[in-house]
């Protein structure tokens, strides 16, 4: 079994560079199927989550070729099946977002159960139910769901609750329904308006994506195009931490600061000495000071960033408080931490004290999930000593060339 052997307590320094948004990529890949022409992806991520989607899509039927790195050819033109292949749609949980495009296009689509990360339940009963609302008739089958509508209607959809992926997933389906939906209550992520603008650049009718009022009018068909994806905020926000933790002076470069002010904002009440350009943010060895957080829907405190920023708490004097509020069993991983020699405290699942500064010393760890799995190599990089991190599997899903691109700022990580 492949794992990562950390030597930490080293200074880092240099430049990072910061990948195309994973979870932009896993949307505007499916969003190439409401139209029969060819799209050309630049700033495509190369992680594991983005192969296993191009599986999923080339299993359908669709071509997805390779130009240069980082730029991806598709066609959807060829697709000739409905029904995604459910050891695809198991392991990886956004697989789910062919379901609306799929439906739209063809009018009908069949999935199992998605996966994805351990945290928490993750329901898809908000996904079921908006395509229903969209005139699809849904037929249950033990653990499969097949969605079947000859022409999707506009409707008003209410979501009861914030969903990322709910939101863009019922917006790409409504580009090609007859009349206009509206979605109230939608997500504001940035790659929410990202995709809006891909899709409105090859002939969609979508106005207020990134607010909590979404409404598309619905079109006959959509064309496709060259399309560059955003920086990942969530790479981004993390690289950050790395340097602070690290005590180091490193320039992340290629990010979006104002898709991360929450994230500056709780680092500068922390005391974290940043430089903060108009691409680019270089951080300085800063004395920190516990702060709390809560994990809020976009623009709150993302909950991509709470694992790291815990991690960074350690390091910091006195008490955070952490609160994660969107997924339910998401702080697990702190166990791993107080292993290493932090002093952390699990209220409930939901919330958990950091009591900081605390020295860290490596330890043989096991990477939960993606993120929490880089908040560990966080931790194994502040910590004395050496750690192991198995099941990287669960960090490449993420990160693109993590051990090169850490090696390259004076990391001493290898994968064995
Ligand atoms: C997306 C992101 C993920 C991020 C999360 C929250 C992608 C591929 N993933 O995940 O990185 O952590 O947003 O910012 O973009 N829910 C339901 N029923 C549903 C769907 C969701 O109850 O049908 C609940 C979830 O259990 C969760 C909440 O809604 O409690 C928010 O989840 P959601 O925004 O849907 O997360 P994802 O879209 O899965």
């Amino acid at each position: 079994m492949e794992k990562y052997i950390i030597n930490g307590a080293k200074k880092l320094s240099g430049e990072i560079k910061v990948s195309g948004a994973k979870n932009l990529a896993l949307k505007i890949l499916p969003a190439a199927i409401l139209s029969e022409q060819d799209c050309l992806i630049n700033n495509l991520p190369e992680i594991e989550d983005v192969q296993r989607m191009v599986e999923a899509m080339t299993d359908l039927g669709a071509k997805i070729e390779q130009k240069e790195k980082n730029q991806y050819l598709i066609s959807t033109k060829d697709i000739n099946k409905t029904v995604l292949k459910p050891e695809l749609v198991k392991k990886l949980r956004a697989s789910i977002m062919l379901t609306g495009p799929m439906l739209a296009r063809f009018g009908e689509v069949t999935l199992a159960h998605p996966g994805g990360c351990v945290i928490g339940q993750r329901p898809i009963d908000l996904f079921l139910e908006g395509f229903q609302k969209l005139g699809a008739q849904m037929i249950e089958n033990g653990q499969t769901y097949t969605l079947k509508a000859t022409k999707l209607k506009g409707a008003k959809i209410i979501l009861p609750k914030i969903s990322v992926t709910v939101t863009e997933n019922l917006m790409m389906a409504a580009t090609l329904a007859q009349g206009t939906t509206i979605i109230k209550n939608a997500a504001m992520e940035p790659e929410i308006p990202a995709l809006a603008q891909y899709l409105n650049q090859n002939g969609a009718k979508i106005t207020g994506a990134g607010t909590p009022i979404i409404n598309i009018e619905g079109v006959e068909k959509l064309n496709a195009s060259e399309f560059n994806l955003i920086p990942d905020r969530i790479e981004a926000g993390t690289f950050i931490m790395l340097g602070l933790i690290t005590n180091s002076q490193i320039t992340i470069k290629n990010c979006q600061p104002e898709h991360l002010e929450n994230l500056l904002y709780s680092l500068n009440k922390a005391g974290a000495k940043l430089e903060i350009g108009n691409n680019y943010i270089k951080t300085f060895p800063s004395p920190l000071k516990g702060t709390n957080i809560i994990t809020h829907e976009y623009p709150g405190f993302p909950t991509d960033l709470q694992a790291p920023f815990t991690v960074l708490m350690t390091q910091a004097q006195g008490l955070s408080l952490i609160h994660e509020t969107i997924f339910e069993g998401r702080l697990f991983y702190t166990d791993m931490l107080n292993q290493m020699g932090a002093n952390i405290i699990m209220c409930d699942p939901h919330r958990v004290v950091v009591m900081g500064p605390t020295p860290l010393y490596g330890r043989n760890l096991v990477s939960p999930d993606l993120r929490a799995g880089m908040a560990l190599i966080l931790a194994a990089l502040a910590a004395k000593g050496t750690t192991s991190i198995e099941n990287i599997y669960q960090i490449n899903r993420g990160y693109e060339n993590i051990v090169p691109r850490l090696q390259a700022l004076g990391a001493d990580i290898k994968q064995i």
